[in-house]
């Protein structure tokens, strides 16, 4: 298979300009020995966490048959990654993976990306366009960020499960498309479900198996060899700066809690590369919120520039970092009740930035 990506750029199958998410380009990486890489055509996935093993595990499972996967988790903690392992180890990996971002367009661009138009269907439909999910034929459709998708989409993605054909906007016969359904993404979908905004049928249609893919913070056994892979990597490798990570400065990466997971690591290491001053990165090249974070509660000692406000503020994001962004059980932990808990996001303006996904542990 080519070195490069294989996601087929058919005409008229992407808006230039627009974030579709359909994959970029991205170059194989050969398996450099890291315990516990895997090598697909196009990505490895690194780590040596044993909840890591045992999601790839899960994978190794899930991935030859044509059963639709859910991929839960935070943002950055590698669910495309997940997506495309999924596809390369299942027996359409000489097929398509075609991606898409459902929460970059608007509910009528995205129709006609996802199903494709007929010439003249619209203004401005000039020519007949094939859409992603067609292109897809054959492989894997990955729609990520589905928790967006307007209920008009939602109907119609739930038919093309069903049925196994779509229409392309102004088309009048149904077109039979054999695809394999991976979707992602970083909100509670059960409790949009329950609060009407996800279709329950659809929901039910599109996870016969769950995967979840874990914040940073709960594996952090896996940072060092995510360092060392980033380090060795990448464009900046030729400026021969941070090459390597001293033990004080791991120390100090380590100690962090990564809330923008994989991704956040990923550009961290990709600035040391540039900003560092040797070949090895020295705490001081660190950058001053990772060798800073903010303090930890400490509720014994009374301390003077706290108010209660702020307090109770870091108390209850804690709690739900802690459970990994789960209201229910960060307010169960904390004596409030579910609605407090909302209020409270809401009054600290972070409502939106905990509006993430994860299930309780079994
Ligand atoms: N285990 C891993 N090993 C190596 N690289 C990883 C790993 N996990 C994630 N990455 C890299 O981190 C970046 C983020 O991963 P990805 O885009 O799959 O995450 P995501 O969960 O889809 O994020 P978002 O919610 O922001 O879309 C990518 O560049 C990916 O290649
Ligand atoms: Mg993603």
């Amino acid at each position: 298979m080519s070195q490069f990506d294989n996601t087929p750029i058919l005409p008229g199958a992407a808006l230039p300009g627009t974030n579709t998410g359909m994959t970029g380009s991205q170059t194989a990486v050969a398996d450099s020995g890291l315990q516990g890489s895997m090598t697909g055509s196009d990505k490895t996935i690194v780590y040596k966490s044993e909840v890591m093993r045992q999601l790839m595990k899960m994978i190794d499972r899930v991935s030859p048959s044509t059963a639709t996967v859910l991929v839960l988790g935070e943002s950055g903690t590698g669910k495309e990654l997940i997506a495309k392992a999924i596809h390369e180890r299942s027996n359409r990996r000489n097929k398509p993976f075609v991606a898409i971002n459902c929460g970059a367009l608007r509910e009528t661009l995205l129709e006609s990306e996802l199903f494709g138009h007929e010439k003249g269907s619209f203004t401005g439909a000039y020519t007949r366009k094939i859409g992603l999910a067609e292109a897809a034929n054959g492989g894997t459709l990955f729609l990520d960020e589905i928790g967006e998708l307007s209920p008009g989409i939602q109907s119609k993605l739930l038919r093309f499960i069903q049925e196994g054909e779509i229409f392309r906007v102004g088309g009048k016969d149904p077109i039979k498309v054999d695809i394999r359904l991976i979707s992602a993404t970083n909100r509670e979908l059960d409790a949009e479900v329950g609060r009407g905004n996800f279709r329950e049928d659809l929901y039910y249609r599109i996870n016969t198996i769950t995967v979840q893919s874990p914040p940073l913070r709960r594996r952090k056994e896996d940072i060092p060899l995510l360092v060392e892979y980033f380090l060795a990597r990448g464009q900046n490798r030729i400026l021969n700066r941070g090459r390597a990570m001293s033990e004080d400065a791991m120390k100090i990466v380590m100690r962090y809690d990564w809330p923008g997971n994989i991704r956040e690591l990923q550009n961290v290491c990709e600035r040391l590369q540039i900003l560092a001053d040797g070949h090895t990165i020295m705490p001081g090249d660190l950058p001053e919120h990772i060798l800073n974070p903010e303090q930890k509660v400490t509720t014994d000692d009374y301390d003077a520039t706290t108010t209660l406000y702020e307090l109770e503020k870091r108390y209850i994001l804690k709690a739900l970092n802690y459970f990994d962004g789960n209201k229910t059980q960060a307010a169960n932990a904390l004596g409030i009740t579910i609605k407090t808990l909302y209020n409270k996001l809401h009054e600290y303006g972070e409502f939106e930035k905990y509006a993430v996904h994860t299930k309780p542990k079994a």
